[in-house]
């Protein structure tokens, strides 16, 4: 086999209470690549959408994805990657995790599976740092193995696979607007005041706790971020109103997807998942933002060879 096309989820990484630690993949958005090797050397990449891509392979991610794999395995090859569907870049919703993980788990694919999946994750994580200008894998990962995880650890790297409640739905809307990760990263201060640290590891360790036992009110109520949304929140315009009307519409938690633009809202049933999005879409829509919105549930399934 030397020609493989591959689906890469899109994700929320933090869940709101886990900056950089947590983050989960979502059922059916995400980008599709094909990927090619012969013998040979080097690396070719079509952008066969029209989102626009970075012309030089070097400001690509998918680059430092193949390039880390060469290098992990020893192996050589003429690779070819074209990009056939591409979640919009900068949207919060993990578009560049979902090329970084279809390049490491495709090539992967051609060579036999001969890096395990958490060997894939630290490829894809060479093309998030391209972008972010951070060594985060909450995209990256759940892009990857699928579901939720948890990176209790980043030295070593040690993912570890939460369960997934059946009933888990979100409500996700991009608001076309421009939020560089680099830039939402750069404003957030290095110290962290002893008592929100409290707070957010209560937090972390309720929304844990809420995933194993299928309780999707402690979930909500374990999301709120005391770290990063407080600065990040000044992106998106009326946030915290937005937040109250859709508390009040019936979804458990509403959050900053990522480093935003877009945001999420998680809810135990399709019905107030439905409605937080039409609130999300009136909100956005009285500002004059253009946006897409989607109801979806949190998917097992990672990065996945289709046909
Ligand atoms: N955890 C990262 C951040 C995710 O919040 O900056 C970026 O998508």
């Amino acid at each position: 086999m030397n020609k493989i096309k591959v689906f890469a989820p899109a994700s929320i990484a933090n869940m709101g209470c886990g900056f950089d630690i947590i983050g989960m993949a979502l059922d059916e958005v995400g980008d599709v690549l094909e990927i090619s090797i012969e013998d040979g050397d080097g690396l070719t990449i079509e952008n066969e959408t029209n989102v626009p891509l970075p012309a030089d392979p070097e400001e690509n991610v998918v680059t430092p994805v193949i390039r880390k794999f060469m290098e992990m395995t020893g192996k050589k090859a003429k690779v070819g990657i074209r990009i056939l569907k591409k979640i919009y870049p900068g949207s919060g919703i993990g578009s560049s995790a979902a090329s970084c993980a279809a390049a490491a788990f495709g090539i992967n694919e051609l060579f036999d599976h001969i890096l395990t999946e958490e060997e894939l994750v630290v490829c894809a994580m060479e093309g998030e740092n391209l972008a972010s200008g951070g060594y985060h894998a909450d995209n990256a990962a759940p892009a990857v193995m699928g579901g939720i995880v948890l990176i209790r650890g980043y030295e070593p790297l040690d993912l570890i696979k939460l369960p997934v409640p059946g009933n888990l739905y979100c409500a996700v809307i991009h608001p076309h607007m421009i939020v560089s990760t680099k830039e939402a990263r750069s404003i957030l201060p290095q110290q962290v005041p002893l008592h929100n640290a409290i707070r957010q590891w209560g937090n972390v360790g309720g929304l844990v706790a809420g995933l194993y036992s299928s309780d999707i009110s402690l979930i909500g109520r374990s999301m709120q971020d005391y770290v990063a949304e407080p600065y990040r929140k000044q992106f998106i315009p009326g946030f915290d109103t937005l937040r109250k009307n859709i508390l009040q519409a019936g979804a458990q938690a509403m959050n900053i997807s990522g480093s935003g633009p877009s945001v999420f809202a998680v809810a135990n049933h399709f019905e107030p998942a439905r409605k937080a999005e039409n609130l999300m879409k009136r909100h956005f829509e009285a500002m004059g933002i253009e946006y897409e919105t989607f109801v979806v549930k949190v998917s097992n399934k990672g990065t996945r060879v289709i046909y």
